[in-house]
Formats: C-alpha cells, sequence, structure tokens
C-alpha cells in the first residue's frame, strides 16, 4: 500500500506540482473516455483524481474497474484545474491530480444508499448500516463537533481545578426517576446490578472524600419512553464541588458552557444568562424551559373571565381554576378551519377545548362566545390585544392551563414562523418546588432528585405545607431544551432523612437504597452541590440536528434497539441457567 502523504481535503493551489499520495473511497466515477475522473474522499473531503490514458495506460485500466466505495491508494502530481473547471464550492475545488499510480486496497458491495448528504434514506437503513451512514459528510461533522465539544470541556474545567473520576457502571440503582437497567450477577446468584441512571451518589460520596471538585463524562442509563431528545443511553457531562452555594456553581457553569459553545462551535453566547424562577417561567410560558427565540407569552385574563357570562370561564373562575390567554398577532386572518384544528390538538393535549376570538380592524369581537363578552372590560384586562389579532383561551386548572397554552404557543411559534433560528436564548431556571403531588400515588414525589436541598428560609414549610417548599434547584435551558440540571445537596444526613421522610421513604427502605450516601453524610460532608448536562443535547443543538439518533455514534431506535447489532436478544439457555434466571413471565 502506497502510505498516504496528506488528506482528501488538504491540497490546495499551495501544493501544485507536489509529488502525492491519497488514500481514500471512490465517491464517485466519471468516464470521458480515455480519461477518468475519481473524486476520492476520506473524513477531511473530496478531492479530484484524473486517470488519463495517455499519461498512464495501466493506471486508467484500474480505474475502470473501480465502483463507489472501492477503497483505494492512489499516487500522482497536483496539477492546477484549468479555470473553466474550477470548483469554488470545494476546499480542494482549485487543484486535481494526475494519477501515476493506483492500488485497489479493497472492494465494496454496492451500498444500500448514496453516501452524500442530502439523500431520502430511512432511518432504520441508516442505523442498520450505520458505518456507511457514519461516512456522510455530515455526520463526520457531528462526530467532530461531539469531540471538539468534550475537549473544550476537559480543557476548561482542567483550568478550574477539576479531578476526572470515574465511577462504576456495574452498582446499585440512583434515583432519577426513571426505571432501572438491570443486570444479574452470576457470581451472587439472585442479586442484580442496576446501571446508574446518572452518578449522582458516587459524586456526592466523592465530596466527602475531600476530592473537592469532580468531573466526568459520564454514561447514564434510563429505562423510559424515548423521545426525539432522549435516549435510554446518554452522556452527561457531570460535575460537583465542595463549599459552594448556588451562585458560583451557576457562575462557574455559565462560565464553562459560554467557553464550550465558544470553542467547539464558535458561537458567542449572550452573557450574563437571564434567570427566571420556576413559577415565573410556567406563569409566562406554560413550560419550565421556555423557548425565548419568540414572544407570545400566556397572559392572566382570570379578572375578566371571572365576571364573563361564558359558562366556562365562570365556571373554572369559581372551582379555583385560572383563564389565561395567548395572543397571535394578526392572527384574525387565520381561517376558521385551522383555529378548529388547534382546537383539537389542545383537546389531544389533554384540554377541555381551545376558545377564541377575532377581533376586527374596527376593535369588534368576533367568536361564537363574543355574545357573553363585554368588548370593553375585554380590551381593558388585555390592552395588549390589538385589531387584526387572534386571542386563544385555556381555562381549566393551572397546570392543564399552562401545559397545554405553552405547547400550542410552541406549535404556533413553528407554524407562524416566529422563531429565529439563527438565535441563542440561554436561560436560568431557578427555585423549583422541592417536592410534586402524584394525585395517582397519593404521595409527594421529588421534582429534581431526593438529594436537593430546601432553600433555608422554606424549611420551616417541610412539617406543615411541604408543598410551597422550594428546593436550591437550577436548571439551564437553551432555546427551549433543557440542557443541564442540579442543586445544591444536603450535607446534613438528619435534613436528608427528613426528606426521604415526605417522599414516602423510610429509614430502612433508605437505608437498603442508597445506606452507603447517607452514612457517609456523618462522617464530615462538605456542603456541597453540583450540575450534570445533557452532552447530546448540546451537540444537538450547536450541531443543528432533530434528533439526538444524529448526534451518537450508536444510537438506540424509539424501541430501544440497536439495528447495527441486534441488541437486545435473547441468551442461550445455559448462560440463563448460569445466571439462575427462568424466563417463564416473558409473553
Ligand atoms: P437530570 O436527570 O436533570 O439530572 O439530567 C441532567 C441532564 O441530562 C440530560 N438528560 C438526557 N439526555 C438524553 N437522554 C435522556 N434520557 C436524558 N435524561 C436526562 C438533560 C438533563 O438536563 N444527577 C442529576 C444532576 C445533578 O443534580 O447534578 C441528573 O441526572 O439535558
Ligand atoms: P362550548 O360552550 O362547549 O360550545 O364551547 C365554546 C368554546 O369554548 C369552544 O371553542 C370550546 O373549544 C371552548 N372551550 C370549552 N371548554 C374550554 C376550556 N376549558 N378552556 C378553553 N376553552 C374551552
Amino acid at each position: 500500500m502506497r502510505i498516504r502523504t496528506h488528506r482528501c481535503g488538504e491540497l490546495t493551489k499551495s501544493h501544485v506540482g507536489q509529488q502525492v499520495v491519497l488514500n481514500g473511497w471512490v465517491q464517485r466515477r466519471r468516464n470521458h473516455g480515455t480519461v477518468l475522473f475519481i473524486d476520492l474522499r476520506d473524513r477531511t473531503g473530496l478531492t479530484q483524481v484524473v486517470c488519463n490514458a495517455e499519461r498512464n495506460a495501466t493506471v486508467h485500466q484500474v480505474a475502470q474497474t473501480l465502483r463507489s466505495e472501492c477503497v483505494v491508494s492512489v499516487s500522482g502530481q497536483v496539477m492546477a484545474r484549468p479555470e473553466e473547471s474550477r470548483n469554488s464550492t470545494l476546499p480542494t475545488g482549485d487543484i486535481e491530480i494526475f494519477v501515476d499510480g493506483i492500488d485497489i486496497l479493497n472492494e465494496a458491495k454496492t451500498p444500500p444508499f448514496v453516501i452524500e448528504d442530502d439523500t431520502e434514506i430511512t432511518e432504520a437503513l441508516r442505523l442498520k448500516y450505520r458505518y456507511l451512514d457514519l461516512r456522510r459528510p455530515r455526520m463526520q461533522r457531528l462526530l467532530g463537533l461531539r469531540h471538539g465539544i468534550m475537549q473544550a470541556v476537559r480543557a476548561f474545567l482542567n483550568g478550574e481545578q477539576f479531578l476526572e473520576v470515574e465511577t462504576p457502571v456495574l452498582t446499585k440503582s440512583t434515583p432519577e426517576g426513571a426505571r432501572d437497567y438491570l443486570v444479574p450477577s452470576r457470581v451472587n446468584s439472585g442479586m442484580f446490578y442496576a446501571l446508574p441512571q446518572s452518578p449522582q451518589l458516587f459524586k456526592q460520596v466523592l465530596m466527602v472524600s475531600g476530592v473537592d471538585r469532580y468531573y466526568q463524562i459520564a454514561r447514564c442509563f434510563r429505562d423510559e419512553d424515548l423521545r426525539h431528545d432522549r435516549q435510554p443511553e446518554f452522556t452527561q457531562i457531570d460535575l460537583e464541588m465542595s463549599f459552594v452555594d448556588r451562585e458560583q456553581v451557576m457562575s462557574l457553569m455559565e462560565r464553562m458552557i459560554v467557553s464550550v459553545f465558544k470553542a467547539a462551535g464558535g458561537v458567542q453566547l449572550p452573557v450574563p444568562f437571564p434567570r427566571m424562577t420556576y413559577a415565573e417561567t410556567l406563569g409566562r410560558y406554560g413550560s419550565d424551559k421556555p423557548d425565548l427565540r419568540f414572544g407570545m407569552p400566556l397572559h392572566d385574563v382570570m379578572a375578566f373571565a371571572a365576571k364573563s357570562e361564558f359558562k366556562v370561564f365562570k365556571e373554572v373562575a369559581t372551582n379555583g381554576g385560572i383563564v389565561k390567554a395567548l395572543i397571535v398577532s394578526g392572527g384574525a386572518s387565520m381561517a376558521r378551519s385551522r383555529i378548529d384544528a388547534l382546537g383539537e390538538t389542545a383537546k389531544s393535549f389533554g384540554a377541555k377545548g381551545l376558545a377564541w376570538l377575532k377581533i376586527t380592524a374596527e376593535g369588534q369581537l368576533e367568536s361564537v362566545i363574543a355574545k357573553y363578552l363585554d368588548a370593553q372590560a375585554f380590551a381593558a384586562s388585555l390592552p395588549e390585544a390589538k385589531p387584526g389579532d387572534l386571542v386563544l383561551f385555556g381555562a381549566d386548572k393551572p397546570g392543564v392551563v399552562h401545559d397545554v397554552l405553552g405547547r400550542i404557543r410552541l406549535q404556533l411559534g413553528e407554524e407562524l414562523k416566529l422563531i429565529d433560528k439563527t438565535a441563542w436564548k440561554p436561560l436560568w431556571v431557578t427555585e423549583f418546588p422541592l417536592l410534586d403531588y402524584s394525585p395517582e400515588e397519593k404521595r409527594y414525589i421529588f421534582m429534581h432528585n431526593p438529594f436537593a436541598a430546601p432553600m433555608d428560609e422554606d424549611l420551616s414549610f417541610l412539617d406543615a405545607e411541604p408543598l410551597k417548599a422550594r428546593a436550591k434547584a437550577y436548571d439551564m435551558v437553551l432555546n427551549g431544551s433543557e440542557i443541564g440540571g442540579g442543586s445544591i445537596r444536603n450535607h446534613r444526613s438528619d435534613i436528608q432523612f427528613r426528606i426521604l421522610d415526605l417522599l414516602g421513604i423510610d429509614k430502612e427502605q433508605a437505608q437498603a437504597k442508597f445506606g452507603f450516601l447517607l452514612e457517609a453524610l456523618d462522617y464530615g460532608a462538605p456542603p456541597h452541590g453540583g450540575i450534570a448536562f445533557g452532552l447530546d443535547r448540546i451537540i444537538m443543538l450547536l450541531g443543528c440536528a432533530d434528533s439526538i439518533r444524529d448526534v451518537i455514534a450508536f444510537p438506540k431506535t424509539q424501541r430501544a434497539q440497536c439495528p447495527l447489532t441486534e441488541a437486545p436478544s435473547s441468551v442461550s439457555a445455559d448462560q440463563l441457567k448460569e445466571l439462575r434466571i427462568k424466563l417463564d413471565l416473558v409473553e
């Protein structure tokens, strides 16, 4: 094999005249009789190589046998392309190689799809032939971006005295709210390891160990319903720090994210990141991860609604519900069918309906419910709504109204192209409630994880009104995506036990689940806190990828399967026997 002197994306006019060797894959072959053009590809790009029968008959002969994706090595001279055949869209478009020698290093079967960015391929095929899919320039760019982000994270944290520590994958369950993946132990028959949902417990233990500043680019495993931004196996940039308060964690992490986006993506995020409390984001945008690239906030129209004659509004007002409105600027021109479709969408999100009204050019209200409403009272209660606008209403329990209008807002943002796709809108969300109440389970559940500390001023709520207690927790949101979340922890076991008790986890259960952490807290745990960022989500944002599967080399499908390896798969009876497992419940 001729060993390469250069990569396929490297050669420019400055190399003209040089003798070079390139190795790569045949992207395309164009036959012009005695002259044959080949685009040779590697990770760095394409170079045009010219096999001319008059210059070298053997080379021309071999080149005629080449098929797409054959692996070849060519040697030849770099020549300037004639003016008329320059390709300004290609970094190597000013030159071509006149080939004097060619070796076929390997043949290739006809690939099931063309290795180009803009081809229509089903995801199933892409994932089955992932090695071919990853050859495409876009996928190579995303792999490169992932690498760049990880390097930038390490560079930043090394400069801030963080220690990279690995934590076990075969371990005990970490309570992050999803189902565990379990691994049977052969040597301890009947016993199981749980794959970590995050390194949460270990990183807290590391603080007790005096590590002071820990980080890890950690794989996490969560058996949960998958979405476009969720994988069962994903990667966190996981951190923990000792002797810090919220402010220190948040300001250092803001600096880290700004530095990583700049170094890996050339993006300057606007600083300082704005901050909003959980209550504010929910009330204003119907979401704790609002997309701030467009406006269209939710407006509270309760005062107006309570006095109206519209039965739905009146009932909600007397039943402890709320009424909120979205203003669609210029939306009065929207066709009735489209508004009805929005109503159906709202119902699919859990609403009972989506009342609407149009404000005519003359300021009249136009709607099936207009007869119940007082135009003047409406104008006074919602001065932001102007003639020509459409107003949509949600009336229900606060949770339903916020969720439904928040999602309708996002859908309208996309449909009406209100979202500035070039903008970067980061945000810190703070003061999350410590607990939520699950009506199905009739008990309190944690909002973040059970280790988040309550705000000092809210400690007194823990006894009588625990839902009022806020946590020292924070999420980082970017363009409507939750990219990170963390908290200051309970470093004293008495408060930790108190919170576990509220969650219905008694001492015995706590001991069985994470007794080692609780015990460690009693051996001089320093005050500590941290955060974890979803690495895959950050790459999605920086790399403009719609699916989390595009930023992971070997991802799983929506059904948590890997089409390449065909995992998960059944195992032999012998393996099961060794593990003392009998599959008599499998359907
Ligand atoms: P949390 O559960 O919020 O916190 O996770 C942190 C971040 O990880 C990302 N993320 C995911 N990304 C892809 N697929 C998933 N299934 C998935 N689940 C979460 C999100 C999220 O913001 N131990 C705590 C952190 C801490 O308190 O320090 C934790 O894991 O971007
Ligand atoms: P109805 O009185 O059921 O015909 O409803 C009149 C309008 O109010 C329709 O546009 C419904 O979609 C809407 N509507 C009904 N219930 C609600 C609700 N809870 N919140 C918002 N709009 C509603």
